[in-house]
């Protein structure tokens, strides 16, 4: 996790635009912290909460890019046991893209 965190930071204090590999792995150190303990956030793990879907179904759901607004107002959707959560516009990317990164790649 600190070697994700600080690839991070490097691409940032660059100040060139962040690559996309690198807001991927922040999103998924992201969801490491903040959604783990309920969702599965894997390509192969179960969700340890029961009626959470793992992250890698959500886009079986919907366009993950629609997920964006319930973030940016603190994540609600639906979750009655979930914590409300505040990510900044740049958390809430990192953390879109690795969900998006989890479905499939149909671009070439
Ligand atoms: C304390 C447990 C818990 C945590 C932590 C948690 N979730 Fe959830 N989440 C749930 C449960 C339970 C559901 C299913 C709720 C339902 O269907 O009523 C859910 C559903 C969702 C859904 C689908 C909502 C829908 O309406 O289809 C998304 C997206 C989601 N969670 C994202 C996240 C993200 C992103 C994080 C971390 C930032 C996170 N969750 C952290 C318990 C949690």
């Amino acid at each position: 996790m600190f070697l994700e965190s600080g690839a991070f930071l490097i691409a940032f204090a660059g100040g060139g635009a962040v690559e996309a590999a690198d807001a991927v792995a922040q999103g998924r150190a992201l969801a490491g912290q903040h959604c783990a303990k309920c969702h599965a956030i894997g390509r192969t793990d179960e969700s340890l909460h029961d009626e959470a879907p793992p992250f890698r179904r959500l886009h079986e759901r919907y366009p993950i890019a629609t997920l964006g607004e319930a973030f940016a107002e603190g994540i609600v959707v639906g979750h009655k046991d979930m914590p409300a959560f505040e990510f900044s516009p740049a958390e809430i990317e990192a953390l879109l893209g690795y969900i998006e990164s989890l479905g499939p790649k149909r671009r070439r």
